[in-house]
């Protein structure tokens, strides 16, 4: 097949782990946002994405009869949720078997998948924005989330996965973001809902300059923002810090330095939370890549011994602080490290009862190498990537762990996305 785009019709086979329709055409495999299996569609093909072609779509010819009517009214532009036109009972279990068929396909039961935990929309806490302002001298800032597949910005009026008092944050930043943005400039804004005020950070590829600078200090004393950072070039900056924003991590107040990772909302992390300390067992436990504590705060407020490390040196420090401010810093060790370039050893690993670990989306090949080869009786695995927790999975299996439980979890609602706790046992 050429790159010359043509129209197709086709029947979407199934659903990808993007949410897009996947057709295998006589023309190669077709990639179809918004497509559902079982439809016959008219589409038209566009570039090459990995195996196959991006397509788009025309028309549905034949509709599913699990097509459902997008309960957002951006659903079409915005990028943020990629399946609304899925009946819930079979969007259910399509995020299961996004897990289940992940599993099966490096040779475990897929009987192994405990049923997903739903978590409610509009429970987001955290959310990344982008505004942008193009060229033209007339050109005003759009502020919102990326349109999907595209750098455009789509101005999001309501959103049903944010928090509301987030989205009634998102219209007043607009406003103020308007006249700030400089022509051609992009603003990366991440804002986090702490306890105590919101927290924002601005990433851009330039200084924000005295002007911005003290417009960001006004609007924060204006909406009572706890804090607002600028970012350039790895380097953060307060532009205005009212007070140090607190969220609860798993039920315990930390201080959260700016951009740190965080569950985006605080009922999957209960769910996560929940998982990990019922799958753990012993007094002695390691919690590798703990960032700032979803984990090792209620293990060690539970009575374990935590030895607690991470690459973010300035999440561990905020993981240690709380823990004392919780009564238990002395059973909670820390260290800042590299877990891809340097996982705990097999050496290091003797006297932990159980190991949690919860990498990023690349997962934790290398560490679970070395879990493989040592005498740790339990060990939790926390991903939001089942690809690579499945290959990880397979190499504790090879190493002689048996594979318990696997529970899906579905933080990030109507996305391709979905969380899980793994429970392996020697
Ligand atoms: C998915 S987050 C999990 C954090 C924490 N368990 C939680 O639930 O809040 C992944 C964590 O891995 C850390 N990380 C990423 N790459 C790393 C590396 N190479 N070595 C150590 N930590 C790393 C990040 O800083 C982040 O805290």
């Amino acid at each position: 097949m050429t790159d010359k785009s043509e129209d197709l019709t086709v029947e979407i086979a199934s659903l990808g782990p993007r949410g897009d329709g996947i057709a295998e055409s006589e023309r190669g495999r077709l990639y179809v946002a918004d497509a559902l299996p079982g439809e016959r569609v008219r589409v038209r093909t566009g570039g090459k994405r990995g195996v196959g072609f991006v397509a788009t779509l025309k028309e549905v010819v034949e509709p599913s009869p699990e097509r459902a009517d997008p309960p957002c009214r951006h659903f079409a532009d915005c990028g943020g949720c990629s399946v609304q036109h899925l009946e819930d009972g079979a969007y259910g279990a399509w995020k299961y078997q996004l897990v289940a068929a992940a599993l099966e396909r490096v040779g475990f039961d897929p009987d192994v998948v405990a049923p997903l935990v739903r978590t409610e929309p509009a429970g987001r806490r955290r959310a990344e924005f982008s505004a942008f302002r193009p060229r033209a001298s007339a050109a005003r800032t759009f502020f919102g989330f990326h349109a999907r597949a595209s750098r455009h910005v789509v101005e999001i009026e309501d959103c049903l996965i944010l928090h509301p008092d987030l989205m009634t944050l998102v219209a007043k930043l607009r406003t103020e973001l308007a006249e700030l943005v400089s022509p051609g400039a992009r603003w990366d804004v991440s804002v986090t809902l702490a306890e105590n005020g919101a927290d924002a950070l601005i990433s851009a590829n330039h200084a924000p300059g005295p002007d911005a600078s003290l417009a960001l200090a006004m609007f924060a004393e204006r909406e009572d923002l706890a804090r607002v950072s600028w970012k350039t070039g790895g380097e953060v900056e307060p532009v205005a810090m009212r007070r140090r924003p607190v969220l609860e991590v798993s039920g315990h107040p930390v201080d959260i330095p700016p951009g740190v990772f965080l569950q985006a909302s605080a009922e999957a992390e209960r769910a996560l939370s929940q998982l990990v300390c019922d799958g753990a067992a012993g007094s002695n436990i390691a919690d590798l890549y703990c960032g700032t504590g979803t984990f090792a705060l209620p293990l060690a407020a539970g009575g374990a011994n935590v030895m607690a490390v991470d690459g973010d040196g300035a999440a561990v420090e905020a993981l240690a602080r709380a823990a004392g401010t919780g009564g238990f810093g002395g059973q909670v060790r820390t260290e800042i490290r590299d877990l891809a370039k340097r996982p705990f050893t097999t050496a290091e690993l003797k006297g932990f009862d159980t190991v949690v670990f919860d990498p990023p989306r690349a997962g934790a090949a290398a560490q679970a190498g070395e879990l493989a080869n040592s005498d740790v009786a339990r060990v939790v695995a926390v991903s939001c990537n089942p690809a690579t927790f499945a290959r990880d999975a397979r190499i504790l299996a090879d190493g002689g762990y048996a594979l318990e439980q696997v529970t899906p979890i579905d933080q990030f609602v109507w996305s391709g996305h979905v969380e899980l706790v793994g429970v392996f046992r020697r």
